[in-house]
C-alpha cells in the first residue's frame, strides 16, 4: 500500500511517500522566516503555493512513482495557519479527483502523535507528551481519533517559549537548535529561572512566565553590550534545565494519574537531545519506557503525514473529499468512524 503524505500547516512545505512502513521518498522545504523574527502567514502561504510542485516533482523523481500508482492521500487539515493548510489541501483534492483516490484530512497534532508507531511499533494505548512550536499537550492515546487530554498550556507552547528566548538572544527562528547548540558547553545551574507551575500538582503547563522572567533576565544583562559567548552558554544551558525540570515534574504526575508506562514525546522540541535524556531517566527510574521517534520525525516532515493516512486506513477511517480546513482542532474533539 502506497500512501502520500502532504504537509503545509507551517513554515515546511513537506510531501513523501510511505509503502509497507518504509519511506520511499521525501521531500521538504523550510521556509526562511528570520526576517520576521517568527513565522509570518501570509509569506509561509505565499512560499507554500510557490514550492508544492517543485517538491512534488522532486517527489515523484526520487522514488520512481506516479499519483497512478497511490492507495491512497493524507493532507494535513489542521491546526495550523489557513492560509498555507488551504494550498496543500487544495493541491490534495486536486490530486485525488483527478487520479480517483481515497483521501484523509489529517490532524497535524495526532500524525505527530502516531510517528512513534512507525519508528519504534509502539502499541496502543500510550502516553504522550507532545511538544510543538504551537501546542503543548498531555494525553492518553487509546488508538487511532482516540485522545483523552490530561493537561495542556494555560497560554505559550514551550516552542513558542523557547523561540522568543532565542529571539532575545538575538538568535534565529526557529529558537530550539539555537538553543540546544548554546548550552552544549555551559552549566545547567549557573542561573536559576523560576520552574513553571511548580506548586500545582497537574499535567498542565505554563511557559509565559518563564517566557517573561527569560526575556527580562536577558535585557537586564545585556546592558552594557551583549553577553559574553560563556555567559550565553550558562543561560541557555540553564533555561534549557529549568523546562526539563517542568516536563519531568509534570511527566511524572501524568505517568502516577493515568497508571501508563509507554510514553512518547514528539513534536519538534521532542528531537532536543537533553529533554529526551532528562525525560527518558525520569520514565526508567518510574518503571516506564520513554519512546522517541527520530529526530528528524520529530519535527514537521511529510512522512509523518503518510504515515497517518496508513494508519487512518488500516484504523477503517472513511476517506473524504469534502472536509474543511481547521485553524484550531482540539485533538479530543476526533472521532474514530
Ligand atoms: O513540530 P514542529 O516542527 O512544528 C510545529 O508543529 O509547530 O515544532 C517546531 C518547534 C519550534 O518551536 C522549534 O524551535 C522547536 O520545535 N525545536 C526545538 C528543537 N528543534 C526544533 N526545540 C528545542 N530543541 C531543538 N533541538
Ligand atoms: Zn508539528
Amino acid at each position: 500500500m502506497l500512501f502520500l503524505g502532504i504537509e503545509s500547516s507551517c513554515d515546511e512545505t513537506a510531501a513523501a511517500l510511505v509503502c509497507h512502513g518504509r519511506i520511499l521518498g521525501h521531500q521538504i522545504h523550510r521556509q526562511d522566516h528570520r526576517a520576521f523574527g517568527g513565522v509570518m502567514p501570509q509569506f509561509a502561504a505565499r512560499e507554500h503555493m510557490a514550492f508544492l510542485p517543485h517538491v512534488m516533482d522532486a517527489l515523484w523523481a526520487e522514488s520512481g512513482c506516479g499519483p497512478q500508482d497511490l492507495d491512497g492521500i493524507g493532507v494535513t487539515a489542521g491546526p495550523g495557519l489557513v492560509g498555507g493548510l488551504l494550498v496543500g489541501i487544495l493541491w490534495a483534492k486536486g490530486m485525488a479527483c483527478r487520479w480517483n483516490k481515497p483521501l484523509w484530512p489529517v490532524h497535524h497534532l495526532e500524525a505527530h502523535a502516531l510517528m512513534a508507531r512507525y519508528d519504534c511499533d509502539v502499541l496502543f494505548p500510550y502516553g504522550l507528551l507532545l511538544l510543538s512550536g504551537g501546542h503543548c499537550v498531555m494525553a492518553e492515546v487509546s488508538g487511532v481519533h482516540q485522545y483523552k487530554i490530561l493537561g495542556q498550556t494555560y497560554d505559550d507552547a514551550a516552542g513558542e517559549c523557547i523561540d522568543k528566548v532565542a529571539r532575545a538572544l538575538g538568535g534565529p527562528y526557529p529558537g530550539g537548535p539555537f538553543i540546544q547548540q548554546c548550552a552544549e558547553n555551559g552549566d545547567p545551574y549557573a542561573i536559576t529561572l523560576p520552574i513553571p507551575l511548580h506548586k500545582e500538582r497537574s499535567s498542565s503547563f505554563s511557559f509565559s512566565g518563564l517566557k517573561t522572567a527569560c526575556i527580562q533576565w536577558i535585557a537586564k544583562n545585556q546592558i552594557n553590550g551583549p553577553l559574553s559567548a560563556s555567559t550565553k552558554a550558562d543561560f541557555c544551558a540553564s533555561f534549557q534545565r529549568t523546562i526539563a525540570e517542568t516536563l519531568c515534574q509534570r511527566l511524572q504526575y501524568a505517568m502516577i494519574d493515568s497508571g501508563l508506562k509507554h510514553w512518547v514525546i514528539s513534536g519538534g522540541v521532542a528531537s532536543n537531545t537533553y529533554f529526551r535524556s532528562r525525560l527518558h531517566d525520569l520514565c526508567h527510574n518510574l518503571g516506564g519506557q520513554l519512546i522517541a521517534p527520530k529526530p528528524e520525525h520529530c519535527t514537521d516532515n511529510g512522512a509523518m503525514i503518510a504515515w497517518a493516512a496508513a494508519e487512518y486506513y488500516a484504523a477503517g477511517q472513511k476517506p473524504d473529499l469534502f472536509f474543511p480546513v481547521r485553524a484550531h482542532w482540539p485533538l479530543d474533539q476526533l472521532k474514530p468512524t
